[in-house]
C-alpha cells in the first residue's frame, strides 16, 4: 500500500513537470522556423556565425550571460561593439521585425541548441514585452 501511494506521488510529481517541458519544446519548434527565416543567413545553420563579421550564438557568452541584452538585440537590432567569446565585433544587424511571441520563441530555440541550454528555463513573450530599448 505504501509502494503505491508513493508511485502515485511520483506519478503526479512528474506529469507536473511535463507541460513546462512541453511549452519549451513546442515553443523550440516554432523559434526554429523562425530562426531559419530570419537568421540562419548570417548566424548560419549551426549557429556558428562567421568569426569577427557574424558573431555565433552557438556557446556564445554573450547570449548565455546576457540573455536580456541578446533579446534587446533580437527586438531592436544591434550597432556598435560588442565581444562575444572573446572575439571583437564592430558591426550591425538590423531589426528582424518580428513580434515579440516569436522572439520569445527564436530565443528558447537559440537557447537551447548546438549546445546551449538554458536549464528548461524559458523566455515568455511577457519577458521579451518588458524589455525596452533605453533603459
Ligand atoms: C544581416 C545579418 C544578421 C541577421 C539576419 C541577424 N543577425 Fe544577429 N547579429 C548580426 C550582427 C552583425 C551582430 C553583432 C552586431 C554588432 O557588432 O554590434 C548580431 C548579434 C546578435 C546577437 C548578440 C551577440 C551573440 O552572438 O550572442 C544575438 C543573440 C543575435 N544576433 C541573434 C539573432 C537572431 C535570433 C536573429 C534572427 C531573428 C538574428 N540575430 C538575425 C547579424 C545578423
Amino acid at each position: 500500500m505504501k509502494s503505491i501511494f508513493a508511485l502515485l506521488t511520483v506519478a503526479v510529481f512528474c506529469s507536473a513537470m511535463l507541460p513546462q517541458d512541453d511549452e519549451l519544446a513546442k515553443s523550440m519548434e516554432r523559434g526554429k522556423m523562425v530562426y531559419s527565416e530570419n537568421c540562419i543567413s548570417c548566424h548560419m545553420g549551426t549557429g556558428e556565425g562567421v568569426t569577427a563579421t557574424f558573431p555565433p550564438l552557438a556557446k556564445s557568452d554573450y547570449l548565455m550571460k546576457t540573455p536580456e541584452l541578446a533579446i534587446k538585440a533580437i527586438k531592436y537590432g544591434l550597432i556598435g561593439k560588442i565581444k562575444v567569446n572573446g572575439v571583437d565585433y564592430d558591426n550591425m544587424m538590423p531589426n528582424p521585425g518580428i513580434g515579440n511571441d516569436e522572439i520569445a520563441d527564436v530565443t528558447n530555440y537559440i537557447m537551447n541548441t548546438w549546445g546551449n541550454s538554458s536549464e528548461k528555463k524559458m523566455i515568455t513573450e511577457k519577458m521579451v514585452d518588458e524589455i525596452k530599448e533605453k533603459k
